[in-house]
């Protein structure tokens, strides 16, 4: 069944845990980003852990192999299961992020391609596609690419195969939840459910597109 992830990118820690506790029954992960981070600081991860749901810390990681190390391992630290990487860096970055997560039991992801317009200037002409052999290179659990380009999935799905494919842009950045939810395994969504009047009967709404 494809997951509903919600993208939590809200900047008060009450508001934070107030969604994620009434969403909770709909969805399958929180992702936590830059936003809540950089807001309420890493001790928000060991407050949305008590929901019991797999905490996903999207913080695109792109630096030099050690860096990389030193920041994976504040990530499983502070309690998230699995954490987004960038491939551009290079396969022995990459690498580094998938062994820390393994090493606690933990996932990496690679974005191959991004849901925005402005991702068409470098990850289109064969970049993406080497992303995502790269993250199945390396070892990722899987790929990040955009649901607001459903093509574009279908063709990085033949890459890599059963490995999973999250796709963030449903919803306020045009995708299509029932096109799209078909060719991945999860969609990640944030402010169609955050901003909702009713972010609980949205993420329900959401949820039943599953499949
Ligand atoms: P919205 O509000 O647009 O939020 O539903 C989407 C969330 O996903 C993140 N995002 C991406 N993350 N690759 C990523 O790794 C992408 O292509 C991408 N596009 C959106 C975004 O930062 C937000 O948290």
């Amino acid at each position: 069944m494809t997951e509903l992830i919600l993208s939590l990118d809200v900047l008060d820690r009450q508001r934070a845990r107030a969604i994620a506790e009434s969403c909770a029954p709909f969805i399958d992960a929180i992702k936590v980003g830059y936003p809540l981070v950089l807001s309420t600081g890493l001790s928000i991860a060991g407050d949305l852990a008590e929901l019991g749901l797999p905490l996903i810390a999207d913080f695109k990681v792109a630096d030099i192999p050690n860096t990389n190390r030193l920041i994976c391992e504040a990530v499983f630290a502070a309690g998230f299961d699995a954490v987004i990487a960038h491939g551009f860096v290079g396969a022995d970055a990459a690498r580094t992020c998938v062994e820390v997560a393994h090493s606690h039991s933990g996932e990496a992801y690679i974005v191959a391609e991004m849901s925005h317009p402005g991702a068409t200037e470098f990850f289109h002409g064969g970049v993406a596609e080497r992303l995502a052999a790269l993250a199945v290179a390396s070892g990722a659990d899987g790929i990040i690419a955009p649901a607001t380009r459903p093509d574009r999935v279908r063709e990085l799905r033949e890459i890599v195969g059963k490995r999973k494919i999250y796709s963030p842009g449903v919803g306020a950045q045009g995708g299509d939840p029932d096109v799209v939810a078909r060719l991945v395994d999860g969609i990640i969504v944030g402010r169609s459910i955050y901003e909702a009047e009713d972010p609980a009967a949205e993420a329900e709404r959401l949820s039943r597109i599953r499949r």
